[in-house]
């Protein structure tokens, strides 16, 4: 029995996790504890309840509006703490959180093996997601293991100098959701038979002018289409809280709602028009239900999609978000391009992969069944 501690932060992770857990929790060889940091404390917990997910330890280390400097030394004591009474065989985690590049740090400092998921992406700027390309390098640098979502990612990683044979191309955690849940969701009737943007926005590179101008756009365009309504759930951070509320908070045909259940804000992606989105997990799952992505960034470390032809990188500025979102709405050609099926993030088998290739390395079987995603 090797014991396993899969480390959760934010409602990202949570989600991209769940189906991880499921199969490590299957696995006659493993015993798997999950370790919340409590970086999130209300999206963690919902997202948590949703999947049945319960913690077997909380270092609750929210609190509201801290600085990232008082949250990664926060982390580090609770880490340090947990990895040393529990001496587990491997730490997994997820993505590029402060949670998950303190994880894997401490992991460094105690010489416990650790298994990176979601490894590989970059955009090749430090500062662009700020601070998450930095905490995705660390935790490359320090990981045994590398679960590579794409081609791209294990390419980038491979460039970087991991070895060839510690990388393994799983394709995205995210997807193993959407095509396991996909087919019970339940839609909202749409009474006014208004085309639905549902808009997310929460990165701190984008925090002040870029978000209100960007926001400003998503009003001028609703303003122009009379047919056209948005949904935003708005993430709980202070700094995004505020500009919504000032910018979108009155206009009628603009909903604004706390954080939606997976659940409903999945049936509310797979029901919308378009997507306008800064998050990075939601670039991921639009396409899978053929839904055209407008991204809020200058740069993204998910680059497929957009050279797909299925999302595009709008930035943050005012007219030019205003002139592609009103290009979207009102070229029926340029929609349709937009709006093929194209999954090109996971199969579906992510997870699998991923609990096979740790029981590979924990000394519990000896060859992978199921071959590489894109294979
Ligand atoms: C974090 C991650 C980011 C990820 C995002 C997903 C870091 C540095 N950033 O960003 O990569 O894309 O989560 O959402 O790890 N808050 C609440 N309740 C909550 C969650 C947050 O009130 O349940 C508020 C608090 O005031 C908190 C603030 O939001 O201090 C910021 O949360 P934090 O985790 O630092 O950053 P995010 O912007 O959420
Ligand atoms: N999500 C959700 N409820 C919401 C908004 C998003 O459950 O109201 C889910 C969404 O399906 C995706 C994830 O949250 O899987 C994305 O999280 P977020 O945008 O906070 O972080 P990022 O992916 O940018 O790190």
């Amino acid at each position: 029995m090797s014991h396993i501690v899969v480390v959760i932060g934010t409602r990202p992770e949570a989600i991209k996790m769940a189906p991880v857990v499921r199969e490590l929790r299957r696995q006659p060889w493993a015993q798997c504890t999950v370790l919340l940091s409590g970086q999130h404390r209300a999206l963690l917990d919902q997202t948590l309840d949703t999947f049945g997910i319960v913690a077997d330890q909380d270092l609750d280390l929210m609190a509201p509006d801290q600085s990232l400097g008082a949250l990664t030394g926060k982390a580090f004591l609770g880490f340090d703490k947990a990895f040393r009474e529990w001496r587990p065989d491997l730490v997994l985690a997820q993505g590029d959180t402060t949670t998950a590049m303190v994880a894997a740090m401490s992991c460094f400092y105690q010489n416990i093996a650790f298994a990176h998921v979601e490894a590989g992406l970059r955009t090749g700027d430090i500062r662009n997601p700020f601070p998450e390309e930095l905490n995705r390098i660390v935790a490359g640098l320090v990981a045994q293991l590398h679960f590579a979502p794409t081609q791209k990612a294990a390419a980038a990683l491979a460039q970087q100098g991991v070895a060839p044979g510690n990388i393994f191309l799983t394709g995205n955690t995210v997807i193993d959701n959407l095509a396991h849940h996909a087919a019970q969701l339940s839609h909202a009737a749409n009474l006014d038979q208004k085309r639905l943007i549902l808009l997310t926005s929460h990165r701190r590179e984008n925090f002040g002018e870029p978000m209100r101008s960007a926001l400003l756009a998503v009003r001028d365009v609703v303003e122009a289409h009379p047919d056209v309504r948005v949904l935003y759930p708005v993430h709980p951070n202070p700094n995004v809280e505020r500009v919504a509320h000032e910018v979108l908070g009155a206009h009628p045909r603009v909903t604004l709602t706390g954080p939606l259940d997976y659940f409903a804000f999945i049936a509310t992606l797979s029901s919308a028009h378009v997507v306008v989105t800064d998050s990075g997990g939601v670039q991921e799952e639009a396409p899978f239900f053929s839904k055209p992505v407008l991204v809020l960034r200058d740069a993204t470390e998910r680059p497929e999609a957009v050279e797909a032809g299925v999302a595009e990188l709008v930035g943050l500025n005012r007219e030019h978000v205003r002139t592609r979102l009103g290009a979207l709405l009102d070229d029926p050609q340029f929609y349709a391009r937009m709006a093929r099926p194209c999954s090109p993030y996971g199969d579906g088998l992510a997870s699998k992969r991923i609990a096979e290739r740790i029981g590979i390395y924990l000394g519990h079987a000896r060859i992978a069944l199921i071959p590489p995603f894109g294979a």
